[in-house]
């Protein structure tokens, strides 16, 4: 690493504050950095924060941060209304839905509003880090940083360079996953990165066979679990990544890869047309109250 940089960053900004946003958001205070969410939809923003000291209070009540640590991190959430925060941001990561026309046009919007050697990083499950590079004005800041769900307990982070991002981004980057606590990995920008490519057609295969009415979605999961020892069944797990999410990137596979083999299946797709999105919505594969 360089010498004499500073690695670390203090302020962290995040735009969407949805389930990767909550996340994201819960690990870096976890970790003692001041974290500003922002979200157009200002209820969701509300609710985020909500959830977010709800997190830290249980965190500490079931005795995994002290009362010093819990007394620190109450402090260091702040909700944003408006894009004048970012230019004291060191860090802001993107966590939109993901759809290329929405983080594009977001991008173009937070622009004017970015100090020079801000770092921005889009939490992108597929979409190509360089095709999202060329819509900003200084690509060499630019970089994907793939956290899981939830990212306040998955250890692993994938990183995904654009073509020009430079050493120095890479280094504060993998700095700031160390302060995480979470290791890193890097992946080229191909459609889906290591983990969806791998991960997401085996969800789409559950759902075949859920739609074939070869089992139930208790015995396919129950399946994969005991039998495959997976920590949770493919057909939970979409419901907590949000089958809209797994839809979108199936799509990008599909498209950029130009194979059937990433078709997305269609009872998939009838779930998202019925708004039934898993977890977030209370109802896809199972229902939630
Ligand atoms: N859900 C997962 O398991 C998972 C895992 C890794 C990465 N991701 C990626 O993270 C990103 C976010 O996913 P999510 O599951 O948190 O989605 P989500 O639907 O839970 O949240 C998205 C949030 O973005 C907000 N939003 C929409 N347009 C916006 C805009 N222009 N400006 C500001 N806020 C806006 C919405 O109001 C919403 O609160 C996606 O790119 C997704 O692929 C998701």
């Amino acid at each position: 690493m360089d010498a004499g940089i500073e690695l670390t960053p203090n302020n962290v900004g995040i735009i969407g504050s949805g389930q990767m946003g909550k996340g994201i958001g819960l690990s870096c205070i976890l970790s003692g950095f001041s974290v500003n969410l922002y979200d157009k939809d200002i209820t969701a923003l509300d609710k985020c924060i909500e959830k977010i000291k709800t997190s830290l209070e249980k965190f500490f009540n079931q005795g995994k941060i002290t009362k010093e640590h819990f007394q620190k991190t109450a402090t260091l959430c702040k909700a944003q209304y408006s894009y004048d925060f970012l230019n004291q941001m060191d860090i802001i990561i993107e966590a939109v839905p993901e759809d290329y026309l929405i983080k594009k046009s977001l991008f173009k919007e937070i622009n004017p509003f970015l100090k020079s050697d801000t770092i921005l990083a889009s939490n992108t499950s597929s979409l190509s880090i360089d095709a999202l590079a060329k819509t900003i004005s200084f690509a060499d800041h630019f970089v994907g940083l793939h956290f899981m769900n939830p990212a306040e307990l998955i250890p692993l982070v994938e990183i995904i360079p654009n073509q020009t991002t430079s050493k120095t981004t890479l280094d504060k980057i993998e700095c700031f996953i160390k302060t995480l606590g979470k290791e890193s990995v890097y992946s080229k920008d191909k459609p889906g990165f290591i983990i969806n490519r791998l991960l997401i057609p085996l969800i789409n295969e559950a759902i075949f066979l859920l739609g074939e009415d070869v089992a139930s979605p208790q015995d396919i999961d129950k399946a994969m679990k005991l039998g495959a020892n997976f920590p949770m069944g493919p057909l939970a797990l979409a419901d907590m990544i949000g089958l809209d999410t797994c839809l979108s990137i199936l799509q990008t596979l599909e498209r950029e890869l130009d194979s059937v083999k990433y078709k997305p299946c269609p009872l998939l797709k009838e779930y998202v047309e019925k708004r039934k999105l898993g977890i977030k919505t209370k109802c896809g594969f199972y229902h939630y109250s």
